[in-house]
């Protein structure tokens, strides 16, 4: 029985969906490309050498997901469906509430309705606001400081009280640090719409010539150099714990959290002083103003997704550089 994808077109869906494939899994997916291209299909399909069903269609048209849990017998449902800039969130909050929300409501009722009850959701490390201290563990308390944040917070709590109502239900919430690298292919990668908002594309940009230097959010943190340290994660790492998910997912009911992280922190200046070591390209930059709502350190403790998952990040940050570049490089303009 296959598994429904939402928003499997995107950066961190695509990747799952090769895992998925290559895993042995039939997938479904949906994506209504808001941000995202349809080129990436053929590109998953390519690298996976296996088939399979798409349905263009969003999460807020209740017929089209109907559509599709009538004509699929859906096992279980990741949900990476949703909208993700924070600065567009803080200008167009009812965007964000309504998307990622609503859409939400939709799909988990569609689910319902075909007896559906195992979902692995997209949370964000966005949840902890600005943590009391780092590493962050699960049992940390909340407190998203946006409107997007806030969006990830909220589902976070529909999927717990929906366990409550029905404890047949099994709910994962993903609570992600900061994905970037790629595919080792160099087939599909991430590819944001305008001028990227986060570090590594903003950085693969610069080295392939589409922006002229990197501007350096601040340097008075209270970090080893002064610029903000997160904790990068590569996507294929991120990806292979989806499969670890949903294993538990399929196991039983319940609902489980989980950070993924590496559990080690780098400054801005670290990533780019790492990336020109592996990729050779120099990254030009100035310090400038900080970034409002940017705080000095987040970083996960990961121990619980490997203590109860089995899964823990395996490549590091020349990895992720070296396969964000790779990417980058061989697509300057993305999948157009
Ligand atoms: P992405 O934008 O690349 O992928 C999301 C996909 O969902 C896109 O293809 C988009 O077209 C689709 N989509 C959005 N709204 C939809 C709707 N109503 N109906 C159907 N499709 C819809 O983002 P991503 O980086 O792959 O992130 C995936 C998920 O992980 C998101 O929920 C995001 O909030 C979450 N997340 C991402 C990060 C990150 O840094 N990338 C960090 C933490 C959490
Ligand atoms: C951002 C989001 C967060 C989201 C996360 C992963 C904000 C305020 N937060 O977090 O909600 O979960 O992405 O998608 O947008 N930096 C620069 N120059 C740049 C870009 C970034 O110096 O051009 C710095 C930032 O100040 C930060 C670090 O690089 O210290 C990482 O930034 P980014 O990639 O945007 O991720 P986060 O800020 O962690």
């Amino acid at each position: 029985m296959p598994v429904l994808v939402t928003g499997g077109a995107g950066y961190i869906g695509s990747h799952t969906c090769v895992e998925l494939l290559n895993a042995g899994y039939d997938i479904v997916v949906v994506d209504n490309f808001s941000n995202s291209k349809p080129e990436v299909l053929n590109r998953i399909k390519e690298i996976a050498g296996r088939d399979f069903k798409f349905y263009a269609a969003d999460l807020l048209d209740r017929n089209g997901l109907e559509r599709i849990f009538s004509e699929n017998c859906i096992e279980a449902v990741i949900h990476f469906a949703g909208l993700k800039a924070v600065g567009e969130s803080v200008s167009i909050p009812l965007k964000y509430y309504y998307n990622n929300i609503t859409g939400t409501i939709e799909l988990c009722e569609a689910m319902a309705r075909h007896g559906v009850k195992k979902i692995v959701f997209s949370s964000s490390a966005t949840v902890y606001g600005n943590p009391k201290s780092v590493p962050i563990k699960e049992d940390f308390p909340l407190g998203p400081t946006n409107p997007y944040g806030r969006t990830k917070y909220m589902i976070e709590e529909i999927l717990k009280d929906l366990y409550v109502s029905d404890n047949e239900w099994g709910v994962v919430l993903l609570r992600y640090f900061n994905p970037i690298g790629a595919h080792e292919s160099g087939r599909i990668g991430e590819d944001p719409n305008g001028i990227p908002n986060n570090l590594m594309p903003y950085i693969t940009q610069v080295a392939v010539g589409k922006m002229d230097k990197l501007n350096v959010f601040g340097n008075d943190y209270n970090t080893h150099d002064g610029t903000g340290v997160r904790d990068y994660i590569h996507v294929i790492d991120l990806a292979k714990g989806h499969l670890k998910a949903l294993e538990k997912v399929m196991r039983g009911s319940g609902v489980d959290i989980y950070n993924l992280g590496t559990g080690t922190g780098y400054s801005v200046l670290d990533v780019v002083k790492t990336f020109e070591k592996v990729t050779g390209q120099v990254i030009p930059y100035v310090i400038t103003d900080r970034r409002p709502g940017d705080i000095d350190m987040c970083y996960a403790d990961p121990s619980k997704a490997f203590d109860e998952l089995g899964w823990k990040a395996e490549k590091d940050l020349e990895d992720m550089c070296r396969d964000s570049w790779n990417w980058q490089k061989n697509n300057p303009n993305g999948y157009e």
